[in-house]
């Protein structure tokens, strides 16, 4: 059976009593990601799938940017989807999606209670995910946006990355401890390996940016 994802709302605390989860890191890099992300998909349209999403604070961030855009926000952790759904109702925008339970590990994607149609995406984001689950959750990802990116479609990665297997700061090597002492599976990428995985997937990459804080938004190219 497989291990369940962790449950990202215990490590920052209850929810208000509307149900919104606040992440502390969210606050420290959100207006560069969405400027970045305003960047990337401001002449894009279409369904914009968030992997992840956790809180559900970077959807609705980036929902009330792009307009153009219907943002679906998903999660496997129940805790996760009933933040989301409030920051949602908070933000009163019609396009952000109501939350969708999504493991990327599950060979079939659906959003809402359709099944996602092969190709039917302009891009897929996932913030702060693949160095806090099993390299295969980075390995699933691809292998969905492979198949549901349509061509020229756009999978975001954001998140603290090694360069040519050595870390970029202390303090990523010290996340990067941690991160493994709670669970051995778990730790800091190497680009080169997301790199490789994408284009075993069909996807190339378009663009690495860095960011604030030793991160790095990183984007292939269906
Ligand atoms: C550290 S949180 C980041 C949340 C949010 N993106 C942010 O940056 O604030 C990692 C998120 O990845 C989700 N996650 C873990 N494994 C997953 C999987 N197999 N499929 C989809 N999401 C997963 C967790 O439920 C959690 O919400």
């Amino acid at each position: 059976m497989r291990k369940p994802v962790e449950n990202f709302a215990r490590d920052i605390g209850p929810a208000d009593t509307e149900g919104r989860l606040d992440a502390p890191s969210f606050h420290k890099n959100k207006d560069g990601l969405a400027a970045e992300i305003g960047r990337l998909l401001g002449d894009r349209s279409g369904d914009v799938l968030e992997i992840g999403s956790g809180t559900g604070q970077h959807a609705v961030t980036f929902a009330a940017l792009l307009p153009q855009i219907t943002f679906w926000p998903s999660d496997p952790v129940d805790d996760h989807l009933g933040s989301i759904d409030a920051w949602r109702r908070w933000s009163g925008l019609a396009n952000v999606k109501p939350a969708t339970h999504l493991d990327c590990l599950e060979p079939v994607w659906t959003l809402g209670n359709r099944e996602l149609h092969p190709q039917s995406l302009e891009a897929a984001i996932a913030i702060n995910v693949i160095h806090i689950a099993p390299w295969a959750v980075a390995e699933a990802m691809f292998a969905g946006a492979g198949k549901y990116l349509r061509p020229g479609g756009l999978m975001i990665f954001y998140g603290p990355y090694k360069k040519d297997g050595q870390h970029i700061s202390q303090g990523n090597i010290d996340f990067d401890q941690a991160l493994r002492s709670r669970n051995p599976a778990f730790g800091i990428r190497n680009l080169e390996d997301l790199v490789a995985c994408g284009m075993r997937n069909g996807l190339q990459r378009h663009e690495v940016i860095e960011m604030a804080a030793n991160n790095t938004l990183v984007v292939f190219a269906a």
